[in-house]
């Protein structure tokens, strides 16, 4: 059985892959299948846009596709960055533009509380879908600490651990991530999907 994997981000998808191996099921990208789908996220909530995405390469694909759309939510900021994480600042800012600027956004705010939300969604050709959700709560650092992960990982801390997400390795920031989260919940829930026969098998 084969799933395409909308998303273009390394990151997630060697996480998703990782779950996915252990169904049994082949992902594929996009780009294996020839395929560019470039979704506009116009959706208000995570969960909207991680369907419109799921459902735009479902549909080029004929297969079914699964797709995460994430970002991270500031109290002071009401809900910024939010849907807008990856676009935050424009075009022209890369990851650590994007941090720095909410870093700068975040300067003498009342409060430093934020958390992280990852939605999955996965759509099958016959109109099923799954859908999944984790969130991270932590706070905003007042600098970048830490060298690993991606986007805004220096500057997301986590007070138990007293570390950023990017102090964490990737075993460590899946066992307490937002993404790590909606994946174990979308690991479940595929897991009763496919055991009931929702799919045929012979797909
Ligand atoms: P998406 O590809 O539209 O879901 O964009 C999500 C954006 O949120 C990414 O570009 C990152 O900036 C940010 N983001 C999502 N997950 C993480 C994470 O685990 N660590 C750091 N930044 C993240």
């Amino acid at each position: 059985m084969k799933f395409v994997l909308a998303s273009q981000n390394k990151h997630k998808l060697e996480e998703m892959q990782a779950i996915l191996s252990a169904h049994g099921v082949e992902a594929v990208l996009q780009s294996d299948l020839g395929l560019h789908v470039d979704v506009e996220e116009t959706g208000d909530t995570f969960a909207e846009n991680a369907l419109l995405k799921a459902k735009a390469v479902m549909e080029a694909s004929g297969l079914p596709a699964i797709a995460d759309d994430s970002g991270v939510c500031c109290d002071a900021l009401n809900g910024a960055p939010g849907v807008y994480s990856a676009r935050y600042g424009g075009p022209e800012l890369d990851d650590a533009g994007r941090y720095r600027l909410l870093l700068a956004n975040m300067q003498g705010a009342k409060t430093r509380a934020a958390h992280f939300t990852s939605a999955i969604a996965c759509i099958f050709p016959n109109g099923d879908t799954i859908e999944a959700e984790g969130i991270c709560p932590g706070t905003i650092a007042f600098a970048p600490q830490g060298t690993g992960g991606f986007g805004y990982d220096p500057v997301f801390f986590l007070p138990e651990l007293r570390k950023t997400y990017a102090q964490l390795t990737p075993e460590e920031k899946a066992a307490v991530s937002h993404r790590g989260k909606a994946l174990a919940v979308f690991d479940g829930k595929l897991r009763d999907y496919l055991q009931g026969g929702g799919y045929g098998t012979d797909q």
